[in-house]
């Protein structure tokens, strides 16, 4: 079982928005969320979490692919920063690369990022569009742990959105990202505060097992 202390030390990587980010920083003004955003790391300084991050006096930074002479030293230079700040939990919220091996063998296990479609459907940049175009009634979000492909880590949560007749894109995601708000600021709190184990593909939070509750009915 994975344990964190309390409050677990977060790092929040965005490249974006941030509006997910920022719902994490308002939970956890609850002294018992469980987590503490330590950092707030950017591949774009044009984001505009990193204003609100700052407004919220977090620390910010950004690594961006374009200062570096190719994806290796960009991938070993986020590990190095995501480091600094010793995390135990490291957040993708709107965060539009893939983690590379560097910050997997550091932090693999701990890497936590949210999707906006019921993975394993629609993974990818256009998680929402793909589900519009494919005629899905249904899509949602999904929070899961990180591994080395697209979108294919072991599933945490997720929480399903219908999808109306007259959606875009754009009014399709806002609905979406209204429910992923949520999902992910209590699964990251329930994380950082119970814990969680990892057996297969199958991602338990807390403690209770399907083995402790098995013949309770
Ligand atoms: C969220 O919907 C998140 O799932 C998505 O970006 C949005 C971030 O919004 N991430 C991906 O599509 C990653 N494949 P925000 O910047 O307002 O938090």
């Amino acid at each position: 079982m994975t344990n964190p202390p309390t409050p677990a030390r977060l790092v929040v990587l965005i490249s974006g928005a941030g509006s997910t980010m920022s719902a994490v920083l308002d939970a956890q003004q609850d002294a018992s969320y469980g987590a503490r955003v330590v950092a707030v790391i950017s591949d774009r300084a044009d984001a505009a979490g990193l204003v609100a991050a700052a407004e919220w006096g977090v620390p910010t930074s950004v690594v961006a692919l374009a200062d570096f002479p190719d994806r290796e030293a960009w991938d070993r230079a986020l590990a190095d920063e995501v480091a600094r700040h010793e995390p135990d939990l490291v957040l993708l919220a709107g965060f539009m690369r893939l983690i590379g091996a560097p910050s997997l063998a550091r932090f693999g296990g701990r890497i936590v990022n949210t999707h906006p479609a019921l993975l394993p459907s629609y993974p990818g940049a256009h998680g929402v569009r793909d589900a519009l175009v494919g005629g899905a009634k249904v899509t949602g979000c999904t929070v899961m742990l990180v591994d080395e492909g697209v979108d294919t880590g072991p599933i945490i949560a997720q929480a399903a959105v219908e999808v109306w007749d007259d959606d875009t894109e754009s009014t399709l995601h806002e609905r979406i990202k209204n429910v992923e708000r949520g999902l992910v600021t209590v699964t990251v709190g329930r994380m950082a505060r119970e814990g969680w184990t990892v057996e297969g593909r199958r991602v338990t939070v807390g403690t209770a097992t399907l083995k402790d509750t098995k013949g309770d009915a």
